[in-house]
This record gives C-alpha cells, sequence and structure tokens, in this order.
C-alpha cells in the first residue's frame, strides 16, 4: 500500500561512526568529533536537506567490556540522546527527533517529563523507540544481578506505554488560561490525575508539562520476538524491522505487523513498517563490494570472535574464528535478543566456521551498490507491500550520509515514490498520524486532589 506523500526516511546513528562497532575507522570517519555537538548538527542538517521524517538515535546504557577487544577497538561512547535532542530541536526546522528509551531502565514520570520537553522546544517533533534492553551489563548499572526474564521486559514495556501516554494526557489542551489580570494560571477541571497502580508501576500524577504539541510523541519500536511483536501490535506506530534478502519474507513480516495492528482495532495505515536497511554506495558495484570487504578487513578478528560469543552467551575465545561452528542452539538460556539468536540458528545452518556466521551476520545487514540499484531495491519493498519506508543506519558516518542524500534520494525522487517537502508542522503530520485524543475527552474531569490549594488567587 503507497502512501500519500511517498515513502518514509529515518536516518539513525546507532554508534557514532555508523552501523558497525569499528565503522570510526572507516576512511572519513570523525573519530574525534563523536562528543561535539557540531558533528550531529551536520548530521541532522543533511537529512533534513533529504527531506528525512525523523533522525533516531540510539542508546545502550553500558560500555561493551565483557571481552577486551571491545574496550581496545570498539565505540564505546556516546551522548546521552535527550541532551543531545535538545540541542539539535535548537539548530533544525523540520526533521523528527527519535531517541531510543529503555523501559527497564528508566521510570515513566521522567520519561513523560523529558520526551514532553523536547517535543515542545521543537514545536512537534519529538519522538521515542521503545527498548526493553537485553545485556546484564545493564543491570549491573541499576542495582541488578542480571536482566530482567525476557517476557518480564516486554509486560514492563506496554504498562510503562500506557503510564508515559497517560501523564501526557494530565492536563487538557486548553487547560492554560495565563490570565494575568484574574490571577488565574489554569483551569482546575483541565487537570487529571492519573492515578496508576499496576504491575510494575505505582504514579500518581499529574505531569507537570502541559499537553505535548503532538499530545503523544511518536512511538517506534524495535522487538522482533513474539513479546516484541505483540508489543508493536498495540502501541507502536512506527517499528523498526530487520532488513530480509527476500521479498517474500519482507512481505510477510510487514503483513505481520499490520495483521497485529488491525486485531487490536488499529488501521493499518497508523502503524509505519520501517525496514533498517545500511547501504553502501559505491560508484560501481565492485566499488560498493570493495567497501564492505573494507569494513569487513577493518574488523579485528578478536572483536569478530567475541561478538559472536556475546550473541550466542557462550565464550568462544579460545577458538581460531577459522574453527568450525559447533554451538548447541538452546532458546531458553538466552536471555538477550532472542530474535538474534534464532537468527544466527538459521545463518548456521547453511555455513561451516565460525567466520562464515560472523560474516553472514555481519554482511546481512548492508546493502552494496550503485545509487540507482539501491534506489531500485527500495522502490521496490515500498511498492510491493514490504515497507512504509526505510530506516537508514548509515555504515559510516559522515561519507554515507552524505552520499545517500546526495545520490540515493534524487533517484528515489525520479522514481516517484518519494518527496523531500516536509508536510505539515509536526512529525505526526508528517508521517500522517493522527494526533490522539485525551483519555479524558468526553469525561469528566478526575477533581483535583484535596492536598491542592483550591484558591488560584492565593
Ligand atoms: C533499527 C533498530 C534499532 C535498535 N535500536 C536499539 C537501541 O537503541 N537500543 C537497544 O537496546 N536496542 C535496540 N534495538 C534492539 C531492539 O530493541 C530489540 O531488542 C531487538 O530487535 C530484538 O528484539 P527482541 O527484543 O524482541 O528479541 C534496535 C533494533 C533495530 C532493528
Amino acid at each position: 500500500m503507497t502512501r500519500d506523500g511517498g515513502l518514509v526516511l529515518g536516518g539513525m546513528v546507532f554508534y557514532p561512526g555508523g552501523e558497525h562497532v569499528t565503522s570510526w575507522r572507516l576512511p572519513g570517519s570523525e573519530p574525534d568529533a563523536y562528543l561535539d555537538v557540531e558533528y550531529y548538527v551536520r548530521f541532522a542538517q543533511t537529512l533534513e536537506r533529504g527531506g528525512f521524517a525523523t533522525l533516531f538515535i540510539a542508546d545502550e546504557l553500558y560500555v561493551w567490556d565483557r571481552f577486551a577487544s571491545g574496550i581496545d577497538h570498539a565505540v564505546n561512547i556516546r551522548t546521552e540522546p535527550f541532551t543531545l535532542l535538545g540541542a539539535l530541536s535548537q539548530r533544525t526546522e523540520h526533521i523528527g527527533l527519535a531517541a531510543t528509551v529503555s523501559t527497564t531502565y528508566n521510570e515513566p514520570y521522567h520519561v513523560a517529563r523529558k520526551l514532553a520537553s523536547i517535543d515542545h522546544l521543537s514545536e512537534g517533533r519529538a519522538a521515542w523507540n521503545l527498548v526493553t534492553s537485553a545485556s546484564d551489563e545493564e543491570a549491573w548499572n541499576f542495582g541488578r544481578d542480571a536482566n530482567l526474564d525476557h517476557a518480564v521486559r516486554y509486560r514492563r514495556g506496554a504498562e510503562f506505554v500506557d503510564v508515559v501516554q497517560g501523564l501526557w494526557d494530565s492536563w487538557d489542551d486548553d487547560a492554560f488560561l495565563y490570565d494575568q489580570e484574574s490571577g488565574y494560571f489554569a483551569k482546575r477541571d483541565g487537570l487529571h490525575v492519573l492515578d496508576h497502580e499496576g504491575e510494575f508501576f505505582r504514579v500518581r500524577g499529574p505531569l507537570n508539562i502541559a499537553r505535548p504539541p503532538q499530545a503523544h510523541p511518536v512511538l517506534f519500536q524495535a522487538g522482533a520476538s513474539e513479546a516484541g511483536r505483540a508489543l508493536a501490535g498495540a502501541k507502536a506506530e512506527g517499528v523498526f524491522t530487520l532488513w530480509q534478502d527476500d521479498l517474500a519474507d519482507a512481505q510477510a513480516l510487514y503483513a505481520d505487523y499490520k495483521r497485529r495492528a488491525v486485531e487490536h482495532g488499529r488501521d493499518a495505515s497508523s502503524m509505519l513498517i520501517l525496514p533498517a536497511v545500511s547501504p553502501v554506495i559505491g560508484d560501481t558495484e565492485a566499488d560498493a563490494l570493495r567497501q564492505l570487504d573494507e569494513i569487513e578487513e577493518l574488523t579485528p578478528d578478536r572483536v569478530s570472535l567475541d561478538l559472536l560469543s556475546h550473541y550466542l552467551q557462550t565464550d568462544l575465545s579460545d577458538r581460531p574464528l577459522d574453527a568450525p561452528f559447533e554451538h548447541v542452539f538452546d532458546e531458553t538460556a538466552i536471555n538477550q535478543s532472542k530474535s538474534v539468536y534464532e537468527s544466527i540458528r538459521r545463518i548456521a545452518a547453511e555455513a561451516t566456521t565460525l567466520r562464515e556466521v560472523y560474516r553472514t551476520i555481519l554482511r546481512r545487514r548492508f546493502l552494496p551498490g550503485t545509487p540507482e540499484q539501491i534506489a531500485d531495491w527500495l522502490t521496490e519493498r515500498y511498492a510491493q507491500d514490504a515497507a512504509d519506508g526505510y530506516m537508514l543506519a548509515f555504515s559510516s558516518i559522515p561519507v554515507s550520509v552524505d552520499r545517500f542524500v546526495d545520490q540515493v534520494v534524487p533517484e528515489l525522487e525520479r522514481r516517484g515514490v518519494y518527496d523531500r517537502a516536509y508536510r505539515g508542522d509536526t512529525l505526526r503530520e508528517h508521517l500522517g498520524l493522527a494526533r490522539p485524543a485525551s483519555r479524558y475527552d468526553g469525561s469528566a474531569a478526575v477533581p483535583a486532589p484535596a492536598t491542592v490549594d483550591q484558591e488560584a488567587s492565593a
């Protein structure tokens, strides 16, 4: 189903240098600028020049020091996303500002405030990517010995969204009078107390900020497991999926998420499916493949092996990378990403050595080709109900960002599937997503509690 306004593009920063832990070594990378606001301003403004709906700052809450190679070779520094989005909100005009939020290691009241603040400061451009966090290292930074169980994390995530969205409805859109003459700042019946009590959270509310311009900043999510997809079906307005090699697989995945949304009484168009894709753009196909070799060659064998150990939660460090792949798969022993584990199981069925498995994991996320080829692939998937757009996980920043905007975006426009003009004023309007009504619309306001001073002029 093609959309009014064409396909949607988002651009992400996973590691500050690009999609891979060693992207920082690629030609044109600027690793000493990873904490420099101008680096991100350039990123954001380039995307805005290409009409990208949103940028997205990914996040994890730990240093990858499970293996020494992670400290030696991986990018382990990143700015706190909301601080960065606050800065970017003042240096951009149209682009959405999305950041990852861990629902396992945050409190909903904090998150509701931060997102509402970014939405106000950016005049309606805030968004969040809900993650449940996968690593024990993250648990150790927040008073736990191990991460919560996968299913529990997703239950907590679902309740988290309810609380955050409920808090955003604390004040009616017209609750504030700002009437200096009468002394009335707000209307008493425009305030609602959430009084949430659930399995994980007890939150009275209300939130100490006005209802956001978008009412509810846009919610993205990337859960791929059964629990992750269930949450997406209920709540997500944009889903980041993994790129599928096969068109039929991509169509099936697309249909699965849409079906889940419809089963929740939602319109299929209220959820955008955005496969994550990392184009490697060459002057020729051979040039693109050479760049892909370079990404692989710049990753030391030790890092490749340790990444495999990480995904499999099994120590392979005494094995050479060319040793046979002999892991015995047991999903019940995995509490990190179950979907990544499952995909390795499928890859391993057709590979013999550890190196081959690692190479396939690395390469399948990249799409090497000329600008015309990449535009053709993206157009085909969009036109054939396999994507509503794409989350570009740039292979290297800033080089592949510039190339995409300068060389692939015009090709998409030529094919008539993309329009870089921004529509409306807010991210929601640009994406064609309705502004949610308040849960209190049409209902009597919850009376202000007795502890509130009832005299506005007091
Ligand atoms: C495009 C994309 C971006 C993601 N960004 C983050 C992130 O910033 N932080 C994080 O902890 N996980 C991130 N993830 C991981 C997902 O949230 C999710 O855990 C993963 O896809 C596995 O799904 P599952 O938890 O349902 O098994 C991302 C995944 C994708 C595909």
